[in-house]
């Protein structure tokens, strides 16, 4: 596995996790133990919500049939890499709460999604997740009532040798890096950084 502390660099004595985890394109065919899936489902669930209201859900493919269903919708870019993952899983989140808007289901789905690649690299696995796909025709033949937004999918598995993957994305396959900080944090008021 590369070693992230080569090409990431931190100021502040932030978690180990937050800089070990980055999204690989290199999946093993290797399955992953169901016990070890699930505490990634777990833990994402753990994410807090509006009024704990929940909002989201997970599609997950793990049989040949199931992926095979997901590679109908997934671009060609992205298939070139998902088609090894063992599983793939669809990201939706739930929009209304007895028939009322959710303002917050995306904020809060992504806070489940943040949760969940974090305790992937704590069991030693990889995830990418992607919005380079056909949403409509997800949405359709996973039968997707309008009521859920389809906010991502994302390949989980274990990671394989950069040699494997098509000569392009090889050089693409490390951790990359961030803007600065202080690009992201305004003292007391807006400013256009
Ligand atoms: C919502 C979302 C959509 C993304 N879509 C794609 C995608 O379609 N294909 C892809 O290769 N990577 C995709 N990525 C991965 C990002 O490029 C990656 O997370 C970003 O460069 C930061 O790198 P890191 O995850 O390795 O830290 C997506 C990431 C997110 C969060």
């Amino acid at each position: 596995m590369i070693e992230t502390k080569q090409t990431r660099e931190r100021i502040y004595d932030t978690d180990e996790m937050f800089m070990n985890r980055w999204s690989p394109r290199s999946f093993s065919k290797k399955q992953v133990p169901q016990a070890d899936l699930m505490t990634l489902f777990e833990a994402a669930h753990w994410a807090p919500s509006a009024f704990n209201f929940q909002p989201w859900r997970f599609i997950v493919a793990q049989t040949a049939e199931e992926r095979n269903v997901f590679h109908s919708f997934i671009k060609v870019f992205n298939l070139a890499w998902c088609k090894s993952a063992p599983v793939l899983t669809l990201i939706l989140s739930k929009t209304t709460n007895d028939g009322k808007f959710v303002p917050t289901h995306s904020f809060d789905t992504g806070a489940a999604w943040a949760n969940l690649a974090l305790q992937a690299n704590k069991k030693g696995l990889i995830t990418h997740p992607m919005t380079g796909f056909n949403f409509d025709k997800a949405r359709e033949v996973l039968h997707i009532p309008d009521e859920y937004k389809i906010e991502a999918l994302v390949a989980i598995g274990y990671q394989d040798d950069k040699e494997k993957l098509p000569a392009q994305l090889q050089e693409r396959e490390q951790p990359n890096g961030r803007h600065q900080l202080e690009t992201f944090i305004m003292n007391g008021k807006f400013e256009e950084k």
